[in-house]
């Protein structure tokens, strides 16, 4: 069967079908549309039809290609990372507006999944000093590897419960962290992609902000005197999360909105001094 007949009728979206094949030949989208007469093998054709049928039973489509794309870079992400969010891309835009100068900066990523937030901001910045950690040794592995793919040499990443395996004599100029933010109630955890990624990396407890309030109580053990803390939250925790920030004496605390206008990061500083 040639690539125009198989992707006639597949079951699901157009595009998702393409996006399957096209990483099944190793070529692009365009290129489907260019060889519509090539053949494909045998062994082509049943994987194909695998992942389709994976795909109807409503595998993440990043999870059968195996790929996200995160701030345009390609990521390597399996079940056992989150797939990384486009939402989560306002955590780097602000971080670098903040350390915009090529100054050597120390950071401390919390929660590192697939490591998309680190390998973005350590990609093209070599002045930053990066220690991501995660709960989970499967993520981490992940991690390692798109670390390796880029050849990037300024993260380190470790395994840490929160802040376990942080020396408290280590200081950064900054936290970061996307943390698992869905009370474990909510509904959409049993809809959609949300069902197929590690729950861990979901949820935090009953009323989803037990790792947030957890991290705003103890980072600034481990942030310089001038330190900042950036923290994504679920889109109606934004007034919630600043009150926290607040209650444990952060200065300058601000919220940022995502590009479908909800709150989406919040931030503060340990000093009121501008920087
Ligand atoms: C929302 S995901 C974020 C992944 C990645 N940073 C991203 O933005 O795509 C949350 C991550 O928190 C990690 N995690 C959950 N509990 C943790 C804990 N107690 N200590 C450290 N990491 C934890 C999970 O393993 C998961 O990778």
């Amino acid at each position: 069967m040639n690539i125009k007949k198989i992707l006639q009728n597949s079951g699901i979206e157009k595009f998702e079908s393409e996006i399957i094949l096209a990483n099944i030949l190793r070529v692009n989208r365009a290129y489907l549309h260019t060889h519509p007469e090539r053949e494909l093998t045998q062994q082509e054709y049943d994987e194909y039809f695998i992942k389709i049928k994976q795909r109807i039973d409503g595998i993440p489509i990043a999870y059968i290609i195996q790929k996200k794309e995160f701030w345009s870079i390609d990521l390597k992400v399996t079940e056992d990372t989150l797939i990384p969010r486009p939402e989560t891309e306002l955590l780097i835009e602000i971080i670098l507006e903040k350390f915009s100068q090529n100054k050597p900066y120390r950071f401390l990523e919390l929660a590192t999944g697939s490591g998309a937030i680190s390998i973005a901001l350590a990609k093209g910045h070599p002045n930053f000093d990066i220690t991501a950690s995660d709960i989970s040794e499967k993520a981490l592995n992940i991690a390692r590897k798109n670390q390796n793919y880029y050849h990037i040499k300024n993260i380190k990443f470790i395994y840490s419960n929160w802040f376990a395996e942080i020396k408290s004599t280590e200081k950064f100029d900054a936290i970061i962290c996307n943390p698992p933010y869905i009370p474990e109630n909510d509904p959409h955890l049993s809809q959609g992609d949300l069902r197929f990624e590690p729950k861990i990396a979901l949820t935090p407890g009953k009323t989803g902000l037990e790792a947030i309030e957890y991290i705003i109580n103890n980072a600034k053990n481990y942030l310089l005197p001038t330190g900042w803390l950036f923290l994504e939250h679920g889109y109606d925790q934004g007034e919630k999360v600043a009150e926290l920030f607040q209650e444990s004496g952060y200065e300058q605390i601000k919220t940022k909105k995502d590009l479908k206008n909800h709150p989406r990061v919040t931030f503060g500083s340990v000093s009121d001094v501008q920087s």
